[in-house]
């Protein structure tokens, strides 16, 4: 029988900004559960695959499947219907519109309004302390909080596979415990998750895999316990 595809694959990719090579040659995978993380520095090309995934960047060479299928052409709304969601970097919340206009935004691309408010509900029971402050301007809430409200409308499409960047930080530790929380919470509910980091403690503590990139390539791939136990990766990401 054949095996399950993965939900997430990504196949020799490459991009470049101009002349310059970014990412060359990436390939890596979430499979069926998981939560997988990309670990590198900064300018190790991380945003650089997500924005090439989420169709934001259009790669020089490779392949991206979600769940077997082909996305090459498809628009980023085309993707989120597929059931791929995105936290970006820096979150890009629409600062100026309540935290409910921005939950709400999260759904656009979804024309079942009955099932947007079943997910808004959902959401907020995810998200307690989010609740009693749906009229609040996304922009006067704090770093965490922003970062929750991020997470909180990249589940209001619904998503199949959520991809983040970044998403803990410039957090105190108490938010980043409850951002790594929400996320395991999220993957239990089956949602498979790919979540770039700089900050690889953090990452390889919620990971079930994980990949380190350096210089725009895969240097090393392993299960989260290996990572942390290598001593590679403790010399140059733990600080051990
Ligand atoms: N818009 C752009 N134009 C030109 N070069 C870019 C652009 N965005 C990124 N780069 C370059 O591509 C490389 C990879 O950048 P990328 O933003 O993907 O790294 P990153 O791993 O996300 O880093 P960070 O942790 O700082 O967010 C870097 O050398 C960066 O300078
Ligand atoms: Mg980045």
């Amino acid at each position: 029988m054949p095996s399950e595809a993965p939900s997430l694959q990504v196949i020799g990719l490459s991009a470049s900004y101009g002349d310059v090579p970014a990412v060359t040659d990436v390939s890596l995978e979430v499979r069926r559960g998981e939560i997988v993380t990309m670990i590198g520095a900064n300018g190790a090309g991380k945003s650089t695959i997500i924005k090439c995934i989420c169709g934001l960047l259009k790669p020089v060479a490779g392949t991206v499947k979600l769940f077997g299928e082909d996305l090459r052409g498809l628009t980023p709304d085309r993707l989120v219907k597929k059931g791929l969601s995105v936290v970006p970097e820096g979150r890009r919340l629409f600062g100026k519109m309540t935290l409910k206009e921005n939950l709400e935004l999260g759904a656009y691309t979804r024309n079942d309004p009955a099932a947007v408010r079943r997910d808004m509900d959902r959401v907020l029971t995810d998200f307690p302390e989010l609740r009693d402050r749906l009229s609040t301007i996304a922009g006067t809430f704090s770093g965490g909080q922003q970062q929750m409200v991020a997470v909180a409308r990249a589940m209001m499409s619904n998503p199949r596979v959520m991809m983040l960047d970044e998403p803990t930080i410039g957090l105190a530790p108490v938010v980043v415990d409850r951002i790594s929380d929400l996320l395991l919470k999220i993957a239990k509910s089956g949602v498979d998750i790919l979540v770039v980091e700089q900050n690889a403690e953090v990452a390889l503590s919620m990971a079930d895999r994980g990949y380190i990139l350096e210089g725009g390539r895969v240097i090393a791939e392993d299960d989260a316990k290996s990572l942390s136990e290598s001593e590679e990766v403790q010399k140059a990401y733990l600080g051990i």
